[in-house]
This record gives C-alpha cells, structure tokens and sequence, in this order.
C-alpha cells in the first residue's frame, strides 16, 4: 500500500494520510500558525538554494553516517517531538520510535505524547532523546526527567518557542476543543468528520479513544487530560533561568530546540546546552517568523563550532537534508514528514518515509559527486550569503 508506484514520495505519503484521517487530526499535522507564511516558508526557501555538483567523481558507495552528541547514527535525520502521534495511529509514538530504531536512528519523544515514555524506549534499539515543556509545573516535570533518565533516555531537548500555543486556525475551524471536551453535545457539530473515517475510527477506539499525556502526571490528579495543553502550557513557559535547575536534574545532553538568532545561540551557549535545534516548530508557532533554513547560517556562525547545530522545518526530500547539512546543520529532524507516513500506515508508513529519504540522500550524493555526509561543504552549494539565495 505504500510501496511504488502509489507513494513516490513524501507527498504522497500526505496524500494517503489524508484520505485515512479525520480532517481534525490531518489539519492538525499538515497546519500552521495564522496565515502560514512561516510553514509554506519553510519548504519554498529550500527552491532557492541551488546545487553546484563535482560531475565525472565516481561513488560507488555513499557513507551517510553521522555522529550526533557522540551518538552514531545511520542516516544524518532524527525523528523529531510530534506530540498527539497517538491520534494519528494506535500506539503512534511506540510505532515511530521502533522504526526510527530499526533504521538506525534517533526518536525524540513530545512531552505531548499519549504513550508512556518507558514503553516508548522499550520499543526502540536505537538512541531515544526526551522533549520538556514544562507542563504542570517544575514538579511535574522534574518527575517526568527522572523517569526519562532511569527509562535510559540520552538526551533532553527544551523547547522554547511555545511560551504560548500558537493559533491554528484550522484546528479552531475543526472543533479540535470541542471535540476534547468528550461531551457529546459540545461536540456534535464536529462529528461527521469522524464518522467518515470508519477505519482511523475503529483504530482510535481500539487504542482507548482520546488519550491523556501519561509523562505529564498531575499530583493528585494523574495523567494530565488532552483538553488541558493549552491553559498547561502558558501557565508554565520556560525561560533561560530554567537551565540551570534542568542542567542540576538531567546528567546528560541538553539541547535547545527553537533558536532562530545569534543572540539565543549564544545565550544557549552561556546557558549550557549541548546543542540547539534551529527550528520554528514546523510554522506552528509565531507566524512570519523566519524560514529556519535563512536563520540557519546566523546560528551557524554564531555558535562557531563550539556545540552541534541542528536544523528542522520543511525537510520533504534527501536534498533537503543535504542542503541544510551543507549550511552547516550536523543533522537534521524531520516531522511532517514521517507524521505523515504514520498516519497513512502505521509502521510500514513511517519506515517508507525514511526509505524515500535514505534513497533521496544517496541518489543526491552520488550526483554531487560526494562520497558522504560527512564530506559536505559549502562548496556543493551557491554562496549562502549571495543575496540571491534567498529573494523576498
Ligand atoms: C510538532 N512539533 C513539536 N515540537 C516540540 O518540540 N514538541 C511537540 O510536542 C511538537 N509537536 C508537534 C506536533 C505536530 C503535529 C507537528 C507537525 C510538529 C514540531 C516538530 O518537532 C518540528 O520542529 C517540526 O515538525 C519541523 O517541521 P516539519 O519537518 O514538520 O516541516
């Protein structure tokens, strides 16, 4: 069902995840923020950044290892924090993380997830990374740290950007709160949608209907309800002064996710952080913020060497990857991406994601001519800092 010649590519794999979910949870995954300037941004950039190939090279193999935070992957992507993956497919976030294994790379799992974190890493051979909102408070997320440490989670990545909930207007238009309230007068003008989806449907009640957030343990109370992220979210936003007790409750990495200038790189740097993930959650959050892959040379340059950077927002071919490499990314995180491939079938959805990217990565590298990751430069492309790289 997902092989050739029906899915090509990651559009296709949207197209799939389309016609199996119900129009509230594709919305949810495919939106953005406001106008979605920022999402369509994100992708379009990537159209202007041309190729300058090494043509008559012969590579008959391509190496597209890479090491990230001392962690050997097989392939230079991550599987990046998409919170609500149980919607989309009964047990999404143990499903992603074991083909994320299976391909010899890394899942980093939502604070937002409706999988419990240690069955998340059970699920896995490979590396798993945890992402911290702050949700519930510090108690509550000092507890969440230390089950992903005994869980044997190898890094933490903190979110920045979301100090608020962005406004997806689409999510509003499709009822997403009401339908969370789990009252069925509230929610009755939103039902049809899902009452179109039998097979998504018949899958969601198999898995117990609408999940809870089960690292997100309220005291008293237990599993935070789905209804209460956004109220969870402004009433406990991160701030810089929140390292230094994180750093003291976490032995391992640390990497912030959501630096888009120099100055936050540096503060980062100041602050601790292992790494920064260059990333405006996918256009989600403040629309008519940066593409992240214009922000990306500011960061690189900033940050000097002196910790990893690694990029997300807008990957959707193996070309994409090796253009943000070439900028100066170590790796990068893709979400949509494989969101979608989840929400279409499942496992075999997510492993084809990764598939049509690890093909899309050797083809590109055997046409530039260059043997592997690890040997990109700058020089594949045009002069990142020519004007006309990036016209407005
Ligand atoms: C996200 N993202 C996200 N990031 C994060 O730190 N915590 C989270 O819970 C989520 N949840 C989430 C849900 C969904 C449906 C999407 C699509 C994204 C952002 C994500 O980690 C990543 O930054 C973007 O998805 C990257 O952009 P692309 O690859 O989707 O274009």
């Amino acid at each position: 069902m997902v092989g050739t010649p029906q899915v090509v590519n990651i559009s296709d794999l949207r197209s799939l995840a389309k016609r199996r979910l119900p129009r509230a949870v594709f919305d949810y995954i495919d939106g953005g923020a406001e106008d979605e300037v920022t999402l369509r941004e994100n992708c379009r950039v990537f159209d202007h950044v041309t190729f300058r190939p090494h043509n008559a090279v012969s590579t008959p193999s391509c190496d597209l290892r890479t090491t990230v935070l001392g962690t050997t992957l097989e392939l230079p992507f991550l599987l990046a924090p998409v919170g609500s993956s149980r919607l989309f497919f009964p047990q999404g976030e143990v499903v992603a993380a074991r083909e994320a294994g299976a391909a010899g790379t890394a899942y980093i799992l939502s604070t937002f997830s409706g999988c419990r974190l240690e069955d998340v890493k059970a699920a896995t051979t490979g590396a798993a990374w945890y992402q911290l909102y702050l949700a519930g408070g510090r108690e509550v997320a000092t507890q969440a740290i230390r089950r992903a440490q005994a869980a044997g989670y190898s890094a933490l990545v903190v979110t920045i950007d979301t100090p608020v909930a962005g406004l997806r207007e689409r999510d509003v238009r499709n009822g997403i709160k009401e339908l969370a309230t789990r009252n069925l007068f509230t929610m009755l003008p939103f039902v049809g949608q899902i009452l179109m989806r039998p097979n998504w449907l018949a899958g969601f009640l198999g898995d117990g209907g609408l999940m809870s957030f089960p690292n997100v343990v309220l005291p008293g109370k237990g599993p935070m309800p789905y209804a209460d992220v956004g109220a969870a979210l402004e009433q406990a936003v991160v701030s810089w002064r929140d390292l230094a007790w994180i750093r003291r409750e976490w032995s391992g990495r640390i990497i912030v996710k959501g630096v888009l200038t120099n100055t936050d790189a540096r503060i980062a740097i100041d602050e601790g952080a292992d790494g920064v993930v260059v990333s405006n959650h996918g256009g989600r959050q403040l629309d008519g913020v940066s593409s992240t892959l214009r922000a990306l040379p500011e960061v690189v340059e900033a940050v000097n060497g002196r910790i990893e950077v690694l990029f997300d927002g807008g990957i959707r071919r193996g070309s994409d990857i090796i253009k943000a490499i070439c900028l100066g990314a170590r790796a990068v995180l893709i979400g949509r991406a494989y969101a979608y491939g989840l929400a279409a079938a499942g496992g075999p959805g997510v492993a084809r994601a990764i598939e049509i990217l690890r093909t899309d990565l050797v083809r590109t590298l055997k046409l530039l001519g260059c043997p592997s990751i690890s040997s990109l430069a700058p020089s594949f492309i045009e002069n990142s800092r020519s004007a006309r790289l990036f016209p407005n």
